[in-house]
């Protein structure tokens, strides 16, 4: 024993083997660990009491009448973990909802109170939630589309990522039509790139429509089966009108051969969902309407026959696997076809754009959310629709606009022989 002992003082210890501590370095280590726990405990009281009294200010709690007067109860606190993230254990009080701490109102509010930017709540057991404390905005870092295409329409393509992280995705079969509005700059076109891209090469889907800028259809598509359908440019405006009409004589063909037994077209091959993309299409009617107008008797003016022909598109489209994708700066209803017309979108996208705007395409529930978003970076969209509340999203981006062409131009269906 005693030789082993004068060994170990000497030599290297052998492999996996510790020696073990002395008394100094024993105590060291426990009071540490004391210290660390008090700080911790310290820390806990601290965000305990903040969470408290941000509860009191914000109403989540309860006022109980005592002999003593009132008495205010606020929501029990079970653990705190530092993190970071920093998240608290909360057991809901009577007649709360987990969503009652991450609501436009309240969770903003809230996190702030705690030091963070925002809320994100997960349910535990019984009435058992953890409250996340989330140091930054999560839709800050963008993310990228990695090349995919869907193989059929039925398939759901990525829209973006919410603020709990979780993948957003929709089938543009089962998708009402989609409403696109934002300024300049904020990201319109880009998620366009990413959503058509992805369908480019499924068999059941048909990207057709009207595109004065050109960029987003036209040229990127040419050798596609794709392209024949798509009109671009200014130079002739009634190209426009004539490509939308053809569009609603097919849904008109369609609808009158919807098979027995049913109320909508099945998406096949041979009748593909036919997805109608409006870019700019307030600039397309602002310049069929600079038109000269036909005499009296000699024809519709070509601003009538697009308004026209959208309309009806959006109205009677669905049951004949019609989709309109339209893009504006601003979906207000005279540069857009008219109130009826914008009342069809069911799936609804702002990216940045001002106040009002947002609330005339979401409605007067995002009004509290239209200051923050007109200063929203390129990419942060609002997206009501899908059965959600409206909610803030970061849309895909898959680079410049060489990689969109790139992909098109890989993926895109090519033409039968
Ligand atoms: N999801 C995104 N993530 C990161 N950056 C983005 C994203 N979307 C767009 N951007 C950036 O914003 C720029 C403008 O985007 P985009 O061309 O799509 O805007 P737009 O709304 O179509 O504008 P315009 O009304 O002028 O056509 C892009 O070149 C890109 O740098
Ligand atoms: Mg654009």
């Amino acid at each position: 024993m005693t030789t082993t002992r004068t060994l170990d003082r000497t030599g290297p210890p052998a492999a996996g083997h510790r020696r073990p501590p002395g008394f100094v370095a024993r105590w060291r280590a426990r009071r540490a660990e004391r210290d660390a726990w008090a700080a911790h405990h310290v820390f806990a009281q601290g965000i305990t009491a903040e969470f408290r009294e941000a509860c009191t200010a914000l109403r989540l709690c309860q006022y109980v009448s005592v002999a003593a007067g009132l008495t205010v109860r606020t929501p029990r606190v079970g653990a705190v973990h530092g993190g970071p993230p920093i998240t608290l254990t909360v057991e809901l009080m009577a007649g709360q909802e987990p969503g009652d701490f991450t609501s436009r109102e309240n969770g903003p509010r809230l996190a702030h109170s705690l030091g963070g930017h925002g809320l994100r709540v997960e349910t535990l057991a019984s009435r058992w939630v953890r409250l996340i404390v989330l140091n930054h905005d999560p839709l800050r870092d963008s993310f990228g589309l990695p090349s995919l295409a869907v193989a059929s329409g039925s398939e759901p393509v990525i829209l973006g990522r919410t603020e709990d992280g979780i993948t957003l995705g929709d089938a543009i079969a089962d998708a009402g039509h989609i409403a696109v509005q934002g300024q300049n700059g904020s990201g319109k076109s880009a998620l366009c790139y990413g959503l058509l891209s992805q369908l480019a090469a499924a068999p059941d889907v048909l990207v057709a429509g009207s595109d004065i800028t050109g960029l987003l259809l036209g040229r990127a598509w040419d050798g596609t089966a794709h392209r024949a359908h798509q009109v671009t440019g200014t130079h002739h405006l009634e190209a426009h009108a004539v490509l939308l009409e053809d569009l609603v004589a097919e849904m008109d063909r369609r609808l009158a051969t919807i098979p027995p037994r049913r109320d909508k077209i099945e998406p096949t091959p041979a009748t593909p969902t036919v997805l109608v993309v409006l870019e700019e299409a307030p600039g397309l009617l602002r310049a069929a309407d600079s038109l000269p107008k036909p005499k009296r008797g000699e024809g519709v003016p070509v601003a009538e026959r697009i308004r026209t022909a959208v309309l009806r598109l959006l109205s009677e489209g669905r049951k004949a696997a019609f989709r309109v994708l339209m893009l504006a700066q601003r979906f207000e209803a005279t540069a857009v076809g008219g109130g009826y017309a914008r009342d069809q979108f069911a799936l609804r996208l702002s990216f940045r754009v001002p106040a009002d705007s947002l609330e005339m395409l979401h409605g007067t529930d995002a009004r509290a959310l239209g200051p923050e978003h007109a200063n929203a970076a390129p990419g942060i969209t609002y997206l009501s629709g899908l059965g959600r509340d409206c909610q803030r999203i970061r849309v895909p981006y898959l680079g410049d606009y060489g990689e969109y062409v790139d992909r098109v131009q890989q993926h895109g269906r090519r033409v039968q022989p």
